[in-house]
């Protein structure tokens, strides 16, 4: 049985009503209260001095069990736990853990939620997360699987927009790159459902947004899709750039047909709306110019602090539940 013990204290203004998840595997999981709870807990604990925060996860053990690589999901999720007091055990690559000797993932996970309170992670195929949940005796935080959810990233991206952007409601939010696999576009274009967007998607034919996904957030929001990225730039209050995700093609030739489809350079931005801020999840590899990182539209680099108290808030609000 998930009992959520979420309670209200001093440094926590949320009610037990306010959050409602046990574990964080999907953006589909979240209703609109949820999310606003999120954002409104990473707030909060923004707004914490150092020693508030070091209470949160005192005596809690998190484990950070990392399949695939990464740099700021794996090291923001550890710098939070240990900004809250938490202590962080783990792995960053699957090949020094008995995975090699051919144990499964469900036992891995099993033995893990023996040892920790929290368990973070990402792996490389789209589902584990939610097998995680399944057989894991403690919350699981989702930082990745596969080409399907991301939605950590999806609520640092929230975030960002709100303290950047000034509003979550009836944006205008164009979708750039690799839609196809792009896990954070997944999560993002769902949740943003939640808050009147319209949405542009940006992308070659050949990585087209998954048909589903454009289906679910039609019945809720206006889209628009097209292959030229000039054209609704002077529309949008966010464009949101992504990599194209070589990893995931089974194919390298078609990698090469498409991997420098978009590259945003600071001329292509002249007609862009002076408040309009450029995002991306990051790693970039060359589809952002260097020279647009000095205009006042780049914003990807605050939106990866972000994942901090983002992250601050879902450790502390899962810390508060017992599966
Ligand atoms: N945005 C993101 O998930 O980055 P990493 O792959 O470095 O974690």
């Amino acid at each position: 049985m998930h009992i959520n013990l979420l309670l209200m204290d001093s440094k926590n203004s949320l009610k037990k009503t306010d959050f409602s998840l046990t574990d964080v595997i999907s953006i589909y999981d979240f209703s609109k209260k949820d999310i606003l709870a999120v954002l409104k807990r990473a707030e909060e604990i923004d707004s914490m001095t150092p020693m508030q925060k070091s209470k949160l996860l005192e005596n809690k053990i998190v484990a950070s069990m990392f399949f695939e690589p990464s740099t700021r999901t794996r090291l923001s999720f550890e710098t939070a736990i240990q900004a809250l007091g938490g202590k962080v055990i783990g792995f960053a690559e699957a090949g020094i853990t008995s995975a090699k000797k051919g144990e499964t993932f469900s036992d891995t996970i099993k033995v893990m939620s023996n040892y920790a309170d929290l368990l973070v992670m990402r792996h490389p195929l789209s589902g584990t997360a939610r097998l995680a949940a399944e057989v894991s005796l403690k919350p699981i935080l989702n930082g990745g699987d596969g080409s399907n959810q991301h939605p950590t990233q999806t609520l640092l991206d929230l975030y960002t927009i709100k303290k950047f952007v000034g509003k979550l409601d009836n944006l205008k939010i164009g979708f750039v790159g690799d839609l196809k696999y792009g896990r954070t576009v997944h999560s993002l274009a769902t949740a943003l459902t939640h808050f009147n967007a319209t949405q542009y998607y940006i992308s070659p034919e050949s990585l087209k947004m998954p048909k589903h996904i454009t289906e679910e957030v039609q019945e809720k929001s206006k889209v628009y899709e097209t292959e030229d990225i000039e054209k609704f730039i002077p529309e949008v209050d966010v464009l949101y750039m992504t990599r194209i995700q070589k990893e995931r093609f089974p194919d390298e030739i078609e990698y090469n047909k498409v991997k420098n489809a978009y590259i945003l350079t600071k001329a292509m931005l002249v007609n862009a709306k002076k408040e309009m801020k450029v995002m991306h999840p990051l790693p970039r590899v060359n589809e952002i110019s260097t020279d647009v990182d000095d205009t006042p539209h780049a914003i990807y680099f605050q939106q990866t602090a972000a994942g901090i108290p983002v992250r601050e808030a879902l450790l502390d609000l899962l810390s508060k539940v017992k599966k």
